[in-house]
């Protein structure tokens, strides 16, 4: 097996490049982390392919990789640039090697190794949903244990984040991620794509008391989630109305988000009360979704409610970027862990292996 160069130790902390291309953001962020802990992000570009896949209403995978090789270079040297440093600065590259779409990740992980080849660097595999469960420590320096609500495109999961690279996971979707919920919304409505933000937009002037969408799992004593039916309850309204108007559009959005918000606090406050509350558990919501302001404003009331402190990283730390990934990689070297340089790419990775397949779950859950 080829190993990663040997970590050198530096007493002030660690400077670590981060990559970032499982799905639709080509990203690269150079941080510090000093070694008490504390993070400081020195530059962090991100570069969307909205442009590339919204003629086809959805990310196509073939397109995605092809974009991430075109750009990724430009986006490195930009982030070194801004961040005044050099590859031979640098006490790792941190790439996110799954889970995400496999031609992506490929890239990524290919760049990464030839940096590392190249400068006698180590290389930090990052798994992408850790990267997100971590961002809190960086922007909110908060410790082990902690509650995780992680709500992005492909993913909606409670986690009990005990260490790095160390997860329970103690809910998830058993269909559709919630992210994923929003996008096909959007789709349907003719809102465009990336969908979430289109449809927290349209909710704005929307009455979110128009339609009595139905909120999935709510009140059960386990802490899974569904939103498969919410969806096609949607769909079944919109079909009612044809043709939408404006202001359908918007009561639809809003009404939809009414009925995410309230599925997610019952949720993640029945998660507060199994596992935090006698604990004090503190709650981190990370991952695309959590940049959402409605869902922000309701997750920080059911905290307040059951007196639990709450960490979100700003909304342009909850969606992809490569800071969490260097960030990630940055935890994993502070523990002297670094990876081989024939580290795989993954599509699937996921953070709790031995978690328990949720009954009734699908094939993606
Ligand atoms: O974490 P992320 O950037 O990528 C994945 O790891 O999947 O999450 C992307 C997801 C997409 O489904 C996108 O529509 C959703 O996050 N999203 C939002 C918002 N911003 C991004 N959903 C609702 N409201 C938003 N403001
Ligand atoms: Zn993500």
């Amino acid at each position: 097996m080829t190993r990663s160069a040997p970590v050198k130790s530096n007493a002030a902390g660690q400077l670590i490049l981060g990559i970032e291309t499982t799905c639709d953001e080509t990203a690269a962020a150079i941080v510090w982390r000093g070694v008490d802990g504390t993070g400081d992000i020195r530059s962090n570009i991100v570069h969307s392919q909205i442009s590339e896949h919204t003629p086809y209403g959805g990310v196509v995978p073939e397109i995605a990789a092809r974009a991430h090789v075109e750009a990724l270079d430009g986006i490195i040297f930009a982030a070194l640039k801004e961040a005044g440093c050099k590859f031979t600065d640098l006490d790792g590259v941190a790439v996110a090697a799954g889970p995400g779409l496999i031609g992506g990740v490929i890239v990524g992980l290919m760049t990464a190794k030839s940096i590392c080849l190249v400068h006698n660097k180590p290389l930090l595999a990052v798994n992408h949903l850790e990267a997100h469960a971590l961002t809190p420590r960086l922007t909110g320096g908060i410790s082990f244990p902690y509650l995780v609500l992680l709500v992005s495109g492909g993913h909606t999961q409670l986690l009990l984040a005990h260490g790095v690279g160390k997860y329970e996971r103690i809910g998830t979707t058993i269909d559709d991620a919630l992210g994923e919920a929003f996008d096909k919304t959007a789709k349907l409505l003719g809102l465009g794509f990336p969908g979430g933000p289109a449809v927290e937009e349209a909710a704005k002037t929307g009455n979110g008391k128009r339609f009595k969408f139905p909120r999935p799992l709510s009140g059960r004593k386990d802490l899974h989630f569904s939103f498969s039916g919410l969806k096609t309850a949607l769909r079944y309204a919109a079909q009612d109305l044809v043709p939408l108007g404006a202001d359908d559009i918007a009561d639809l959005c809003a009404s939809f988000q009414e009925a995410v918000v309230d599925v997610i606090t019952d949720r993640t406050g029945r998660a507060i009360e199994t596992y935090g509350s006698d604990k004090n558990l503190p709650l981190v919501v990370a991952g695309g979704v959590a940049a959402n302001q409605r869902l922000r404003q309701a997750i920080t009331e059911c905290a307040a409610a059951h007196n639990s402190e709450l960490i979100m990283p700003p909304p342009e730390l909850c969606t992809d970027n490569g800071a969490m990934i260097a960030w990630a990689g940055a935890e994993r070297l502070a523990l002297g862990l670094n990876d081989p340089l024939d580290f795989g790419p993954k599509a699937r990775w996921p953070l709790d292996p031995d978690a328990v397949r949720a009954p009734g779950a699908g094939v993606k859950a």
